[in-house]
């Protein structure tokens, strides 16, 4: 990939991931027929609908993006898959999964690829056992053996780690519990499947540090998924890079629990525009966002801002090699459990493109500016850090020979279109 001359248009990214997830298995459990407009194209969204069929679900595309959902209840929905149910590459499918699959009467087991094989599951495995599953790992990993029950328990979980995964994993848990469910959280996540839960007339109150939900009937619903955030993201990144440099994202989802990006942008100095549109089906806000670049200087980003962007702190980190003094990324631990140990790998891979940066168990300091130099990058398995590299690659003078990543196309992950809709940007 060659450096890019200029940035400048309008994109209309693809429907956002995480809610597809949700609307997905949600639409699965509620008794009646659910709708969602707009799903996700991402090969971890597939992975969702492959292995709530495989459980007896009913989703049923019909068309752009268009998918109808027939429900029996929470309890009733899902029944033995006579295979091992593969999750692939993604860790939302196993975790979110596995929290439907513990509230029914059946036997699965989750597996995944290599990338998922090695990432936590004792933390959703621990909770779900509470509440009256039987659940087996190896070693606190995939391979996962969900022996679920009906009639689980209501139970007060406290979250050792900050994760939306785990939260949701036992909120779809608790839709058909003996009692409420309660959730503490030691930092905010994003609140998708309590929106959407509540969009469905669940008894569901939440404040940012607990989530409390009591079985009570559920409605089927209907969602436009809003375009993705976090594929928005590396657009963003790259227009806030380079003074004059702009792109206009259309439609995309503006949960708190994800506008983390935004924020930082704007710290470290770019031009943020947000033009709040209509809720999405009343459930999830959106809008466009306009981003100008500017010169950017470094910031600090520290845990409590960490979840809001999680899953952006790659292509942050890539931003933060073009912004005058230092960046740092504090309490970003679990960024080494992602779909690859993204610490490792960004710092890796910012040293072959010449950046000074410094590598802590928690995260990362990076010095800039830098004059990135071409080089072969490794997108590692991991779909954000083949679009950060990417990203990067536009950032080097166009006059440079081109830049070089390996394994590019696990993109699909995520985005399967990301390389076209950059190229419009950049040409
Ligand atoms: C997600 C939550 C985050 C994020 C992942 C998607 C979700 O993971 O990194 O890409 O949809 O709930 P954790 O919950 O493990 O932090």
């Amino acid at each position: 990939m060659n450096g890019a001359a200029t940035v400048d248009g309008a994109v209309r990214v693809p429907g956002d991931k995480s809610i597809s997830h949700r609307a997905l298995i949600l639409g699965t459990l509620i008794r009646g027929r659910s709708y969602i407009g707009n799903l996700s194209p991402a090969a971890d969204v597939a992975a969702t609908a492959q292995v709530l069929r495989d459980c007896g679900g009913s989703v049923r595309p019909f068309g752009d993006g268009r998918v109808s959902l027939d429900g029996a209840g929470p309890g009733i929905s899902l029944s033995s898959p006579s295979d091992a149910l593969d999750c692939a590459n993604s860790g939302t499918t196993m975790r979110l999964v596995s929290g439907a699959l513990a509230a029914h009467d059946l036997i699965a087991t989750l597996d995944g690829d290599h990338s998922l094989q090695r990432r936590p599951m004792e933390r959703v495995a621990a909770p779900l056992r509470a509440m009256g599953a039987e659940v087996t790992t190896r070693d606190g990993h995939a391979p996962m053996q969900v022996h679920g029950t009906a009639a689980p328990l209501g139970v007060v979980h406290h979250l050792k780690v900050a994760s939306a995964q785990v939260k949701s994993a036992i909120l779809l848990a608790g839709l058909n519990a003996q009692g409420p469910t309660v959730i503490h959280e030691p930092l905010p996540t994003r609140d998708h499947t309590e929106r959407l839960l509540r969009a469905c007339a669940a008894d569901l109150e939440a404040d940012g540090e607990s989530v409390t939900l009591r079985p009570t009937r559920l409605e089927p619903f209907g969602l436009r998924v809003p375009g993705d955030i976090s594929s928005a993201a590396f657009f963003m990144a790259l227009a806030a890079a380079r003074p004059r440099w702009r792109v206009r994202c259309l439609g995309i989802g503006l949960n708190p629990g994800r506008t983390g990006i935004l924020e930082v942008l704007t710290a470290m100095g770019a031009r943020v525009e947000v033009e709040e549109g209509p809720m999405a089906a009343d459930v999830e806000p959106q809008g466009d966002v306009v981003v100008t670049g500017a010169p950017l200087h470094g910031v600090t980003l520290d845990a409590a801002m960490v979840p809001r962007c999680i899953d952006e702190i790659p292509v942050i980190a890539v931003v933060a090699t073009q912004a005058e003094g230092r960046t740092e990324i504090r309490g970003a631990a679990e960024l080494r459990n992602k779909e690859s140990d993204r610490v490792a790998q960004i710092v890796a891979g910012l040293r072959i493109l010449g950046v000074s940066v410094e590598e802590r168990p928690d995260g990362l300091t990076i010095e800039g500016p830098a004059r990135l130099r071409p080089g072969r990058l490794d997108a590692a398995g991991d779909h954000r850090l083949a679009m950060a590299w990417a990203v990067a690659a536009s950032l080097v003078d166009p006059a440079e020979e081109a830049c070089v990543i390996d394994g590019a196309d696990v993109v699909a992950v995520s985005y399967p279109g990301f390389f076209e809709d950059l190229a419009a940007l950049t040409s």
